[in-house]
């Protein structure tokens, strides 16, 4: 009986995820509330390129204080480099801490 009951648990729960991850790819522009990162710490490895990269860009636009860490410094600041061309650390306001593991 309680290994129904937790099956049932399981299955229900993730019925309701799939649901609710449905909604979100539909109205992928805030239809549900998200969490603010404005002003929040962002640590983001492997910013030098990549995936790590184009976080930055989007924690950046979301207003978030960035650390970026990677081992590859060129690639790193490059990364700084778009992030101040996008205006991230002057115009709004923002810092971005750089730093080297
Ligand atoms: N690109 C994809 O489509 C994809 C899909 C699924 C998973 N992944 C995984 O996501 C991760 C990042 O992917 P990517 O395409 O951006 O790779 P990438 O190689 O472009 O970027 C990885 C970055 O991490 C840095 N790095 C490596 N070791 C580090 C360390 N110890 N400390 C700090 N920085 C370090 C590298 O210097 C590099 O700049 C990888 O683990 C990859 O396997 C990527």
């Amino acid at each position: 009986m309680e290994e129904y009951l937790e099956s049932l648990f399981v299955t229900l729960k993730a019925i309701l995820l799939l649901i609710l991850s449905t909604i979100r790819n539909i109205f992928p522009t805030g239809w549900l509330p998200r969490k603010d990162v404005k002003g929040q710490t962002v640590l983001i490895t492997g910013s030098g390129s990549g995936l790590g990269r184009l976080m930055s860009f989007e924690f950046g636009k979301l207003g978030a204080r960035i650390v970026l860490w990677d081992i590859n410094e060129d690639g790193n600041l490059e990364t700084l480099r778009e992030l101040e061309s996008r205006g991230v650390e002057k115009t709004m306001g923002r810092r971005v801490i750089f730093l080297n593991s």
